[in-house]
């Protein structure tokens, strides 16, 4: 079993920088790649609220864009140990489909639930359910 300390304390670190005036309610996110990267993002909130982007969403943009491709696990930290958001579900089951998802409780961070993007999101539509051009 790997070690997720580092992993948690980035999620439960980056969540103290959610930007979260509206909702209150914060969220941290933190991918591990496969060379031992850590990426972390939070959720950042518009006076618009529908463009608000989850923590999930940020960490996974700003990873990719940093240029890294695969991740082996991702911790998201909350009050209550919240799992994705159904659009969040979707851009992990495409970017990062094999990580094995940590849900952490703020209050409760040593005992994190383990589950998986097959678990939140059975039968995802994927590049896959594309026709090749
Ligand atoms: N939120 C996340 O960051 N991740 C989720 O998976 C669920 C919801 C954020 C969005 C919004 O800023 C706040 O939590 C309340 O919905």
């Amino acid at each position: 079993m790997p070690n997720f300390s580092k992993l948690i304390t980035a999620a439960l670190e980056a969540r103290q920088r959610a930007v979260a005036p509206y909702s209150k309610f914060q969220v941290g996110a933190a991918l591990q790649t496969f060379d031992g990267e850590i990426i972390s993002g939070a959720n950042v909130e518009s006076a618009s609220y529908g463009l608000s982007c989850c923590a999930e969403r940020v960490a996974l943009f700003k990873a990719l864009t940093e240029g890294e491709q695969s991740f082996s696990a991702l911790a998201v930290a909350s009050a209550g140990g919240a799992a994705p958001c159904g659009a969040c579900r979707q851009i992990i089951a495409e970017y990062a489909r094999e990580a094995e998802i940590l849900l952490i409780d703020a209050a409760d961070a040593k005992n994190p639930v383990f589950t998986s993007i097959d678990k939140l999101l059975p039968d995802a539509f994927t590049e896959d359910d594309l026709p090749t051009v």
